[in-house]
């Protein structure tokens, strides 16, 4: 449980602590890391080899900070360069591409490895997790909307933020917010600190409204098959209705999903004796 807290010489002052960054190749890790530690961006594709490392110092309240940064490759291929170090990590900046849906599902598998190479004893609940829904500035290109990251992000109690490595819009603010958490978090005993999105919305609502989401017509929306009745419509509506009603749920797209029910029902009824 407590594996992951950085030893400290003074307590009060400063803290050193182990960032790593995950994420697909090509989706802006190093260039999100580049522009908030030099300010600038490379528009140049030049992939990590394994891994880059690099020392930061930031101030949080009254601490500094020395931040170890591990950036690491996306690439199936450096794998085994990756596994040795995962452990011991405080923080992690977890990033897709807003344009790269494979990116954006990629997103489980990349904690399943981490949760892996940490092995039995590893506690993936006392580490800080940033999620960037990076290359916002690409708007034309953009397949993974805001409310689809951030419920994916705040379903799993993580930090979720719309960046741009290019612009830097976002990038401070994510650091910023990021660092806190992680002080929080080492001040807090090891605990992630329940944020308040985390906690407005429950696993159920999350899970509904990616399951409308994916719903491949209006039957399968509302969890009812051709030849049902209009009661059983009624009665399945009624039920995700009560789920999903914007004065009940906050989650992130539950408003979207609320409309379609409301469509899906009002469709189904059109051509329900
Ligand atoms: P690996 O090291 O291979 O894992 O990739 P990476 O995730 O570190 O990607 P990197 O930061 O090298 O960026 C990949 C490409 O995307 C480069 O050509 C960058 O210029 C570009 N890029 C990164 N961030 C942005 C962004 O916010 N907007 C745009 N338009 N391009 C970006
Ligand atoms: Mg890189």
């Amino acid at each position: 449980m407590e594996a992951n807290i950085p030893k400290r010489k003074d307590p009060g002052k400063s803290l050193r602590i182990k960032v790593i960054s995950m994420g697909n190749a090509e989706v802006g890790k190093s260039c999100i890391i580049k522009r908030y530690c030099e300010k600038r961006f490379v528009s140049k594709y030049l992939a990590t080899i394994g891994i880059d490392y690099g020392v930061t110092k930031v101030q949080v309240r009254d601490r500094e900070i020395k931040v170890n940064i591990f950036d690491m490759a996306g690439h199936p291929f450096f794998y085994e360069v990756r596994n040795e170090f995962y452990k011991d990590t405080q923080g992690v900046i977890l990033v897709y591409d807003v344009g790269q849906k494979d990116s954006f599902d990629a997103l489980d598998a990349w904690l399943a490895e981490m949760k892996q190479d940490l092995g039995p004893h590893g506690n993936m609940e006392n580490i800080v997790f940033a999620v960037c829904a990076n290359k916002i500035d690409c708007a034309k290109h953009r397949c993974v909307d805001e409310s689809e990251g951030r419920l994916w992000a705040e379903s799993k109690g993580f930090l979720y933020f719309e960046t741009s490595a290019q612009t830097g819009e976002g990038i401070s603010e994510m650091f910023q917010t990021f660092y806190v958490s992680i002080v929080d978090l080492c001040e807090n005993g090891g605990k992630r600190p329940i944020t308040n999105s985390s906690a407005s919305f429950t696993k159920e609502q999350a899970d509904t409204i990616r399951r409308i989401r994916n719903s491949k017509d209006s039957w399968d929306m509302l969890g009812v098959k051709p030849g049902d009745s209009r009661d059983e419509v009624n009665k399945a509506y009624r039920k995700l209705a009560v789920l999903l009603h914007p004065d009940k749920c906050v989650a992130p797209g539950s408003e979207d999903a609320f409309k379609a029910v409301v469509n899906a029902r009002t469709a189904l009824l059109k051509n329900i004796k």
